[in-house]
């Protein structure tokens, strides 16, 4: 009997160990840095010989035998016009982005996607399997419906810091009172006026939450496909709350140290090669020779740089002339008469350039990627925030001590050679990145193992419900123990009512003898 025990024990631990799984990976957000995030997951799990389905907007030329990609570019068109416009943003005619936005926005995105013909295809083919499916949380949560098509556990992957939006869906909402929102710029310890900015934050967007409308859209797409395969289709309030693990770009060398659940798992990083590609002979040359060390200026993959006014280029391009370092500048146009030190490229491979030894100083949007690249590699920064996260992850890095922040405006210029010069004068901030830096690396494994590993955790276990909070299914009220309130102001009550009753009886009983003692006496 033990032999036979054994002997299933090890068949089941090596077909555990050598299992390849069937992955459905759903990136559907058009945006380049989302689908670096997604593509990154993809090359991870085919890496460790799974088979992946990739629903994405950016279709990579990898022909990988175990590769499936779903095309749908046509979300593109979804991005308002002129969204992401420098000039706009100059000229203050685009606001920050707010919650309610986001859940319109996202929504929509999500919507197209699931009506798109290639994935209609794929979520009505009978013949379909999958393990497991990963789907990028956005302020929506109808991705969740790709697990409950195929009827196995989910996973989101959420790009940002951990907010109270995404272990919601896990756990509970975060204490407003020390953990920001995810559109918020304030960072703990918060003043008196954040935590109430934070508080209202909350509310406001649980009222969002409490009005919205997924379920309808679940109802419409999602529901017929699952009873065609025979099956009962879960309500959407049970599916939502319903994922295994949340895998979070984040880690607390980059943002705060966070008291987040079981389930969910800190990965940023993970989308760093961890073996550099050597820089093209060009770029060597340039950076060897680079006495004074290299400056690398990008703006990021979705803001061109050709957006920006002609005068503030030509000042650019002359404050940098009066720099002893050299300047990389990834920019999609050439100019006349450069500098001899200024060098414009038009693609820039940007983990080769940050980890040379030469590269001093980082000035970049601040996006989360570049951000934690800077990290990885060691490299200060200056911060000129445009768009969304990037002004809290630009104030999270001048926080720690390794950044300097500039605002986007016609008039950085002189700022941003203040903030170059003062950085590269002052060697803390290069002390304290290298100090963050040993932080981010000292780990037990590289993000993109554990990546691996905790996808591989979540199929083993058919979806790791020993990882759930049982705060999810605590109702609100006896979270904050509404409860016991009722109880004792009802028990209080009854008190006082009693008491107010037995005062009256003896009341009425010292006056009824009273009266009989003076009735006697008369
Ligand atoms: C493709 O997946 C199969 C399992 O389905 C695995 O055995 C094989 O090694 C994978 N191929 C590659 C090139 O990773
Ligand atoms: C599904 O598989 C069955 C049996 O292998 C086959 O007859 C059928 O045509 C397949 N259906 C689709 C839509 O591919
Ligand atoms: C919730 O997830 C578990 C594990 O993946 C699964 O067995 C269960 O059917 C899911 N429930 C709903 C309502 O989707």
């Amino acid at each position: 009997m033990f032999k036979f025990t054994f002997l299933v024990c090890c068949l089941l631990a090596t077909q555990s160990i050598s299992d390849a799984y069937k992955i459905l990976v759903v990136f559907p957000m058009p945006g380049k840095s989302h689908s670096i995030l997604g593509y990154s997951v993809v090359k991870h799990l085919l890496k460790a010989g799974h088979e992946v389905t990739y629903v994405t907007p950016f279709v990579e030329g990898n022909h990988h035998p175990n590769l499936t990609q779903v095309d749908v570019s046509s979300n593109m068109r979804l991005i308002p016009k002129g969204g992401l416009d420098l000039k706009r943003v100059l000229d203050k005619q685009i606001n920050v982005i707010d919650n309610g936005f986001m859940f319109y926005f996202m929504k929509q995105i999500q919507e197209a996607t699931l009506e798109h013909e290639q994935v209609k295809k794929l979520l009505e083919d009978p013949n379909k399997t999958f393990d497991i499916v990963i789907v990028e949380w956005m302020y929506c949560e109808l991705g969740a419906s790709y697990a409950a098509v195929f009827d196995v556990p989910l996973i989101w992957l959420s790009t940002m810091e951990p907010h109270w939006l995404v272990t919601r869906l896990i756990d509970g909402n975060l204490n407003p009172a020390y953990n920001g929102d995810s559109i918020s710029s304030s960072i703990p310890p918060f003043t008196f006026l954040q935590r109430v900015k934070e508080l209202w934050i909350q509310i406001r967007t649980s009222y969002l939450l409490l009005i919205d409308d997924q379920e309808i859209s679940y109802d419409r797409l999602v529901r017929p496909l699952i009873e065609k395969k025979g099956r009962k289709a879960p309500s959407f309030e049970d599916l939502k709350f319903n994922a295994s693990l949340v895998l979070g770009n984040s880690h607390v060398s980059l943002g705060e140290a966070t008291g987040t659940p079981q389930s969910y798992k800190p990965i940023a990083g993970y989308h760093i090669e961890e073996v550099v590609k050597p820089l093209p002979a060009d770029l060597k040359k340039i950076m060897e020779n680079a006495k004074h060390g290299v400056i690398y200026f990008s703006m990021g993959s979705n803001l061109k740089s050709t957006e920006m006014p002609d005068e503030m280029k030509q000042n650019l391009v002359k404050m940098f002339g009066e720099l002893k370092q050299t300047i990389i500048w990834k920019f999609e146009e050439d100019f006349p008469n450069l500098p001899k030190n200024v060098h414009i490229v038009n693609w820039a491979p940007q983990p080769s350039i940050l980890s040379h030894p030469n590269c001093v100083l980082f000035i970049t949007h601040g996006g989360l990627l570049s951000t934690t690249e800077s990290v990885h590699f060691g490299v200060p920064i200056v911060g000129i925030p445009v768009f969304g996260d990037q002004f809290i992850n630009v104030q999270r890095a001048v926080k720690r001590g390794f950044a300097k922040k500039v605002d986007f405006s016609y008039s950085m210029v002189g700022e941003l050679k203040v903030a170059i010069q003062e950085i590269l004068s002052d060697s803390s901030y290069r002390t304290r990145i290298k100090e963050l830096s040993l932080i981010y690396h000292d780990r037990p494994v590289s993000p993109g193992a554990e990546l691996v590993h905790w996808v591989e955790h979540v199929a083993r276990t058919r979806g790791a419900l020993h990882l759930r909070s049982p705060a999810l299914h605590v109702p609100f009220y006896q979270k904050l123990y509404l409860d016991l309130l009722a109880v004792v102001l009802i028990i209080s009550l009854i008190f006082y009512r009693i008491i107010c009753l037995i005062k009256n009886l003896l009341l009425s009983f010292f006056q009824t003898n009273e009266i009989k003692k003076k009735k006697k006496r008369n």
